[in-house]
């Protein structure tokens, strides 16, 4: 169905047709935007962002760039077209019909996961909010902005479920997420990671490479949803996602790129004398790689849950890409799990498969977290570099999970807590480094100029040239 840009609450859900959901929709609506003024990046509401829209929901064009001011952005609600004959992929009702509604007896698990994912949305929007201050150029301020406009139409897409099949309790959950804020005291957000400020851009951008990548990961589980408007709503979420992503992987590859040439320069990988060139050097670019993977890697839960086996049997979350498991009742089938053994060594326990759905999933963004090293480490070989950025095991530094409270080096080895603490300033950002890129943080807003520590991309955005005006400033 095509989007209707006619109606004050853009859709291609036929809203009009429902009264009382639009109503609803109608006056959630203005306490959005008091949100986005309040809590969205701050002052730049009045410049002219270069941004895409939504115009159609298919997997090719479906977007126009234009600059417009970010409280006029058409946020709306765009679903991924409905398949007639989708069935249930996985679990105990496989093969069954998708469901329309919510079943009574899934409806508070699938109320707290859409809440769950709802909750992250806005979080970041509100982690990012001073970014905008120090971008290091104009393309990169537009993709900041770009990636928070659709955070917020990713609120939109979790908020119409919850009005939509949620009745009463679904519209005051929609309430709360605008009441909870990121770093609130009083009223946090849902999960740790998205209480975490972002002051600095190498942080923004591993938020997006990894943290973003998590949101991913867990958008394709609930795209194979049997509560197919969940399933549809998630698949459309999926395409915006993919800019994000690209957004981070661009931005470590372009630092990396740019600590590279300084190296070459000056013919020394020596990090003091790469920070003395004004670039950051490559053992400090891993040790925010450490912090931000690990962080990323506890928001696919506990690695043995009997949750996850419930929403797979149930058929509410399945695996991502569902399609390409020869099993998809996954009943008979272990999963081998290696667990501390509680004497500094590792012992591996037997789980159901369906117990370890959580971890199959991680163990999947783990494999898509490599790709974007992979393609930096061969930058660094090609310039002559012996030096490779590395993923630490999926043990280090845990918080959920059996790894939580037991202290291993990056390669994944049980270590004591003081050797950890011994090793924290080689593993993980030090006061020190933190300080050091928030330095760098100066803005850049002359057309087509780059701060310093940032080569500029290989191409603009939608075959505009890198010198291109993405943000009017107001
Ligand atoms: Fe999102
Ligand atoms: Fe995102």
């Amino acid at each position: 169905m095509a989007i209707d840009y006619q109606e004050r609450i853009p859709n291609n859900v036929d809203l009009g047709s429902n009264r009382t959901l639009q109503r609803a929709l109608e006056h959630w609506q203005p306490e959005f935007l008091k949100w986005w003024q309040g809590m969205g990046p701050t002052d730049f509401q009045a410049s002219d962002v270069y941004l895409r829209t939504a115009t159609s929901v298919d997997a090719k064009g479906w977007a126009t760039y234009g600059h417009v001011r970010m409280p006029e952005y058409r946020w709306g609600i765009f679903l991924a077209d409905r398949d007639p004959n989708r069935k249930i992929g996985f679990g105990d009702e496989f093969g069954k019909d998708v469901w329309q509604q919510v079943p009574g007896e899934h409806r508070s698990v699938l109320r707290r996961l859409i809440v769950t994912q709802g909750d992250t949305e806005p979080a970041s929007v509100e982690q990012q909010r001073l970014l905008g201050h120090t971008a290091p150029s104009l393309y990169d301020l537009r993709n900041l902005f770009q990636v928070n406009v659709e955070e917020g139409r990713h609120l939109w897409a979790m908020v119409y479920l919850l009005h939509g099949y949620f009745g009463r309790d679904g519209r005051e959950e929609a309430e709360q997420l605008l009441g909870r804020h990121s770093g609130s005291i009083d009223n946090p957000r849902i999960l740790g990671t998205f209480n975490e400020p972002i002051s600095d851009w190498l942080s923004f951008f591993m938020f997006t490479y990894f943290t973003d990548r998590d949101g991913k990961f867990q958008l394709k589980s609930l795209a194979e949803s049997s509560f197919d408007p969940l399933a549809r709503t998630c698949q459309f979420m999926l395409t915006e996602e993919a800019h994000h992503m690209f957004v981070g992987e661009t931005g470590i590859g372009r630092v990396v790129k740019r600590t590279l040439e300084v190296m070459q320069e000056i013919g020394s990988d020596d990090p003091e004398a790469v920070r003395k060139m004004g670039a950051i050097d490559l053992p400090t670019v891993q040790r925010y790689l450490n912090f931000w993977f690990s962080s990323s890697l506890d928001l696919f839960g506990a690695d043995s849950s009997s949750n996850a086996a419930s929403y797979f049997a149930n058929g509410i979350k399945g695996r991502p890409d569902e399609a390409q498991y020869e099993d998809h009742l996954a009943e008979a089938q272990t999963y081998e799990l290696e667990i501390p053994d509680g004497k500094g060594g590792v012992a591996v326990e037997s789980l159901p498969m369906r117990n370890a759905m959580n971890e199959v999933t991680r163990q999947a963004y783990v494999r898509d977290c490599e790709v974007g090293i992979t393609r930096w480490n061969r930058t660094i070989a090609k310039a002559g570099f012996s030096f490779s950025l590395q993923l630490p095991s999926t043990r280090f530094r845990r918080s959920i999970g059996s790894w939580a409270g037991t202290p291993t080096d990056p390669a994944g080895t049980p270590i004591s807590a003081e050797a950890f603490e011994a090793g924290r300033a080689q593993w993980l950002p030090t006061e020190t480094d933190r300080a050091y890129v928030q330095s760098l943080m100066q803005p850049v807003t002359e057309i087509g100029k780059m701060a310093g520590w940032i080569a500029p991309p290989d191409r603009g955005i939608n075959s505009q040239p890198v010198p291109y005006e993405y943000v009017r400033l107001a």
